[in-house]
């Protein structure tokens, strides 16, 4: 059974709503450009059927007579500025040009080049349009999209790629805000714990040193039982305390405290799980830690480990240098594995498969590992009924 806290989920409905409103916006956008890219192109092409028909005027012999007319068409020519045009006469000569900019230095030969060229690419945006200008002959006007409507066309693709941009931006700050807040959580937490435990325990610390003073009334040994579970409250405590400020890291030698940390833990486990610590590193090996958080986390691998063995099997650490100045930590147990699909979800927070487990014991001793010692930590490997190996790797010194 899984189980998952929702206070981090919640905030999905409104990234669904962020979502929707981009991808709205976004196709709302691409749609209005293409219609207004479609009117446009409308009335460009109108714009160049008067042209053509300004171009016949002016080269229809059959109507000399009509010279006064002529300034009107050759104010029409004149006024198209931005939308490029070619005539082709008859003889399939080009008799005029429009909003082509030919560089200074081409020859003529060079110029014919270049505007046949141009012709050739007018053809695969636009049908020419025909000119009659009398007697059955014919030219044709090549054209295409001015300026700006080129411009509209790249539009839709550049407010999509500024939306998408903004939509990653905005995911990151978002992400980044919720784990800034996950962290404020923890560490509250952790603070307050500690500090809410340190009034009953320096009563209950009294009260072993008053129990101590009566020797005839308490039992010794049962005061020694009691000062024990204090002593081993303090622990808890201070854990909680160190890992609600900022800790101190120190040297340590690696395999003492290992070794130290996995006795005491061995005592407190069943003894149908046997327990070994190996080592291949040297034995004077110095790594910084905090050494309260370091066997915090032993102890949580190592409880899930016993866990996962229902009490019965065994539980190997064994410590190896590796390249790259780190030293790993790995702790093999025998229990009952991990699937592929969960491998990923040890870590989060609230994921567990036990009946009373929180599922917050790896995800704490990841963020000892990694956020507090720059260390890793990840299962190294596990096979479903055979068992599991967890990785912590730590820097040297
Ligand atoms: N050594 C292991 N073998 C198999 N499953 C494991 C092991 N360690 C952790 N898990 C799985 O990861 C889950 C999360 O572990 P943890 O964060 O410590 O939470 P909890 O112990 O409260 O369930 C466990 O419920 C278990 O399903
Ligand atoms: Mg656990």
């Amino acid at each position: 059974m899984l189980k998952s806290f929702d206070i981090y989920n919640q905030n999905n409905v409104l990234k669904i709503i962020v979502a929707l409103n981009l991808l709205l916006v976004g196709t709302g956008s691409l749609l209005y450009t293409n219609r207004l890219i479609n009117k446009l192109e409308d009335r460009e092409k109108q714009y160049v059927q008067l042209y053509s028909k300004s171009i016949a005027y002016l080269f229809d012999t059959s109507h000399a007579d009509a010279g006064d007319l002529t300034f009107v068409t050759s104010e029409i020519l004149e006024a198209n500025s931005s939308i490029p045009a070619i005539y082709v006469n008859p003889d399939n000569q080009i008799a005029m040009k429009r909003n082509i900019d030919v560089p200074d230095d081409y020859t003529p030969e060079e110029t014919e080049r270049f505007l046949r060229q141009k012709i050739a690419d007018m053809r695969k945006n636009h049908m020419p349009l025909p000119v009659e200008i009398g007697n059955g002959e014919r030219g044709l006007v090549y054209y295409n999209n001015s300026n700006l409507l080129r411009q509209l066309n790249y539009f839709p693709y550049a407010l999509l790629t500024i939306l998408a941009a903004l939509s990653v931006l905005a995911y990151l700050a978002f992400s980044s805000s919720r784990r800034a807040e996950q962290n404020r959580v923890w560490v509250g937490l952790a603070k307050e714990t500690a500090h809410q435990l340190g009034t009953p325990m320096s009563s209950l610390m009294a009260w072993v040193e008053y129990m101590r003073s009566d020797p005839d009334q308490f039992d010794g040994s049962i005061t020694d039982e009691i000062e024990k579970d204090v002593q081993r409250l303090e622990t808890i405590t201070a854990r909680f305390s160190s890992i609600g400020s900022i800790p101190t890291l120190k040297e340590e030698n690696v395999n003492d405290v290992v070794r130290q940390f996995t006795d005491y833990l061995a005592r407190r486990i069943s003894t149908k799980v046997k327990m070994s610590v190996t080592s291949q590193l040297p034995p004077g090996q110095l790594i910084r830690i905090n050494k309260l958080l370091f066997e915090w986390v032993i102890e949580n691998i190592c409880k899930n480990a016993v866990d996962a063995m229902k009490g019965v099997g065994e539980l190997r650490l064994n410590m190896v240098l590796l390249p790259h100045d780190e030293v790993a930590i790995d702790i093999t147990d025998t229990g009952k594995g991990i699937s592929k699909a969960n491998i990923q979800k040890v870590f989060s927070p609230g994921f567990s498969t036990k009946k009373r487990g929180w599922g917050l014991g790896l995800t704490l001793a990841k963020r000892i590992v990694e956020e507090y010692h720059n260390g890793r930590l990840y299962v190294k490997s596990s096979e479903v009924g055979k068992g599991t190996t967890f990785r912590i790797v730590l820097n040297r010194k």
